[in-house]
């Protein structure tokens, strides 16, 4: 459990989340054993949401690892709709694969091996949804990137921008993080609430889901 939010109300939201199939219980069993940093399943229940309220045909995502939260993601396109997620471990992507492939979305779902730095110059956009979970030193590099894929109206969703608390200056006695990403964070968060095409709210769920519309 993170830092932001209280274990019991964790636990509670938890209890109310009944969305998570077999598939995606048994991906998430799998991460917590091998201590891969997944989305939990109220934050993969928040991005079905929000795909699924932008009317999603076409997402992107920036981190795959092992298709966890783009199973959340894929599960709210429709017929004909379209993942592309980017992830430059090889080992994870093929995992990523077979967990697709398992979830009966491997159809509609393209993942990408490599570099998302140079994989994104390749991409063409409109994107309705982007979610960005990869490097956190690379959020702010990427961000401008991301908002010219980004179709007016649609969303960009950012994980981890409360990294544990760590950004708020003085919250966290004993930071466990690593500094440069502490400080790359803090300054995407800065970035995201300055930049003239986005309006961004801040969900301190779990570790921090920012929700950035394009305007129109
Ligand atoms: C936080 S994990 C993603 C978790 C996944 N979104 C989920 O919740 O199921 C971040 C992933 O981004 C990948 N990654 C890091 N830097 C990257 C880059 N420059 N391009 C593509 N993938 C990258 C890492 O290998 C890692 O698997």
């Amino acid at each position: 459990m993170g830092q932001i939010v209280p274990d019991p109300v964790e636990q509670y939201l938890s209890s109310l989340n009944r969305s998570a199939d077999s598939v995606l219980k048994a991906i998430a069993r799998a991460g917590e054993e091998r201590n891969l940093p997944l989305v939990d399943a109220e934050v993969g229940a928040l991005l079905r949401t929000l795909a699924m309220a932008a009317g999603a045909t076409r997402i992107l995502e920036i981190g795959t690892a092992i298709g966890y939260s783009g199973i959340w993601l894929a599960g709210a396109l429709p017929d004909g709709g379209s993942l592309l997620t980017m992830e430059m471990n090889a080992d994870r992507a093929r995992e990523a694969r077979d967990n697709f492939e398992s979830a009966g979305l491997a159809g509609r779902v393209n993942v990408i091996v490599g570099d998302a730095q140079r994989m994104l110059a390749k991409v063409a956009g409109p994107f309705d949804v982007i979610f960005q979970d990869g490097d956190k030193q690379l959020y702010s590099p990427l961000l401008d990137r991301l908002v010219t894929l980004l179709r007016p109206g649609g969303l960009l969703i950012t994980d981890n921008v409360l990294w544990d608390g760590e950004v708020v200056p003085g919250f966290v006695a004993r930071p466990q993080r690593d500094p440069g990403d502490t400080r790359a964070i803090a300054e995407y968060n800065e970035r995201l609430a300055a930049h003239p095409l986005l309006i961004t709210s801040i969900v301190p769920m779990r570790d921090g889901v920012a929700i950035s519309v394009k305007k129109r």
